[in-house]
């Protein structure tokens, strides 16, 4: 009986394994993997729900931008230069007998071109025409001409894009130029590049004072918007900056060339 002992239990836990208790293990492993499949499946629905969330915010609030571009462009703007041409005509009737309204009547002709001036930048901010009309190259262009700093645009293969593609890259490139204005002290430039390999690539980099992402990033909400507005068109944004060593945003986006 004592001899048989080991042999017998050997067999039942031969039996357990081959029965039972590996059917149990198994059947908990089976189900661990499901669930982990299914955790994982419902991860990526949340991700592509996600993305396609923050595509159509991103696209929500593009159309508005050009709704208010379009509103100041044929409201105010038009408004505006309406009164300096009656002001001017108004003036031209007057000036013979009375020159010294003549005169005030001139300097208000000059506010209300500096308050247009005002306007058509401000809608140019918001969304710039020639976006829209002209694509990327051209819009970055005419953004260099007016930028604080001295400013060179390159690029290379450029197409035309869907409209969320061209104003990211836009609005990106934007900020990047106003924050080498306003925080590259001392910075003698900025360069813009924009190319295209199947991915749309974008670098603006300074030769400012450079600082630290890590500990800076969010100083200010620029920076975090312009990540969520590339990964909201399936991009990426890097920062390359360290104190001493200049500043470079740069950008990836996958695309078809094609608006
Ligand atoms: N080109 C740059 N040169 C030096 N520092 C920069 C540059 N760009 C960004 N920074 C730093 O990163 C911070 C965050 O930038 P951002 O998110 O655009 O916010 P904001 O411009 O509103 O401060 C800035 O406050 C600044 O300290
Ligand atoms: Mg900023």
């Amino acid at each position: 009986m004592l001899l048989t002992a080991p042999m017998q239990r050997d067999a039942l836990l031969a039996g357990a394994l081959a029965g039972g208790a590996l059917c149990a293990g198994a059947i908990a492993c089976v189900r661990a993997a499901h669930a982990y499949a299914r955790v994982a499946r419902e991860n990526e629905q949340l991700v592509r729900e996600l993305s396609a969330s923050r595509a159509r915010v991103l696209t929500v609030a593009d159309h508005e931008r050009r709704r208010i571009e379009r509103d100041l462009h044929d409201g105010a703007q038009q408004r505006l230069v309406a009164l300096q041409i009656r002001l001017a005509l108004l003036r031209e009737q007057i000036e013979p007998e009375a020159p010294e309204s003549a005169a005030a009547l001139r300097r208000f002709e000059g506010e209300i071109e500096t308050a247009s001036e005002e306007v058509r930048a401000l809608a140019h901010g918001i969304y710039p025409p020639q976006l829209t009309e002209r694509g990327l190259a051209h819009a970055l262009r005419s953004a260099a001409r007016g930028a604080p700093l001295p400013t060179t645009v390159h690029t290379e293969h450029i197409g035309r894009y869907g409209p969320a593609v061209e104003s990211t890259v836009y609005f990106a490139c934007m900020e990047a130029l106003q924050n080498a204005a306003k925080h590259a002290h001392g910075a003698t430039g900025v360069t813009i590049e924009v190319c295209e390999n199947g991915r749309l690539r974008f670098e603006v980099s300074d030769d400012g004072p450079g600082f630290a992402p890590r500990e800076h990033a969010r100083d200010g909400s620029g920076l975090a918007n312009l990540r969520d507005r590339l990964a909201a068109v399936g991009g990426e944004l890097e920062i390359r900056s360290a104190p001493g060593d200049g500043t470079r945003v740069a950008g990836v986006i996958p695309v078809r060339s094609g608006p």
